[in-house]
């Protein structure tokens, strides 16, 4: 079970001072967003350069861009450590993966609420990840959608399934209103691994909230 706190909620102006409040977590989720794939807009490349440039953590990079095929690459590059695509932005996402994991990053495929798991359920040979979003993306702070669960339970059917017949773990990965009150039921649906923005960041003690989260998951997933 990892947690990875979302930079989108904490202070832009002071991003190095807020990654050493979590110094528990697991990774950090950077989100990308170019106001053309989700109306709204974050950081880009040099600002991840610059995270890179200041910690040694895991760097989860969730680009809600369109043309990831292009713009993907470059992340991996920077020396991030995982790099998440949205399949309904990538023209070739097989080819994309292919690519990210030649750079040497983990790649990772996310889909929107209303994007079935099914059509994909090939791909995830070409995966390290799957992220399912639990909001519909775009802004942190959203309330969790409940509906997104019989998803996650199918997902973890089909990853169970593939992770048997080659061994290679794949991570299924939830974003969107993942708290205190929503985990155990994110953990009991079979996810591992939880991103979490206003949660942490809104916490009085950021890093006791990582912590908090990763003990509810580990106990409600048995
Ligand atoms: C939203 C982003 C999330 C966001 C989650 O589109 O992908 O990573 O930070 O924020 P919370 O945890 O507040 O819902
Ligand atoms: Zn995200």
């Amino acid at each position: 079970m990892t947690i990875h706190p979302s930079l989108l909620s904490a202070d832009f102006a002071n991003l190095q001072t807020e990654i050493q409040r979590v110094p528990s977590a697991d990774g950090l989720h950077v989100d990308v967003m170019d106001n053309h794939f989700v109306p709204n807009l974050t950081l880009g490349l040099p600002v991840v350069e610059a995270i890179r440039s200041v910690s040694d953590k895991l760097l989860d990079i969730h680009l809600m861009i369109e043309d990831p095929d292009r713009w993907a690459p470059a992340y991996a590059e920077a020396g991030a450590e995982s790099v998440t695509f949205h399949v309904e932005a990538a023209a070739a996402p097989v080819r994309l993966a292919r690519e990210l994991r030649r750079l040497g990053s983990k790649a990772a495929m996310a889909l929107k609420p209303a994007t079935p798991i099914e059509p994909y359920a090939d791909l995830l040979g070409e995966l390290d990840m799957v992220l399912i979003m639990t909001v519909e993306p775009g802004f942190g702070g959203q309330k969790f959608l409940d509906l997104c669960l019989p998803k996650i339970r199918r997902a973890r059917e089909l990853i169970a399934r593939r992770t048997g017949s080659d061994g290679h773990h794949i991570a299924l990965q939830l974003d969107g209103g993942v708290s205190a009150e929503t985990i155990e039921r994110c953990a009991e649906a079979g996810a591992d691994c939880f991103v979490a923005g206003s949660a942490v960041f809104g916490a009085d003690d950021p890093d006791a909230m990582v912590n908090q989260l990763r003990e509810a998951a580990v106990a409600a997933a048995g």
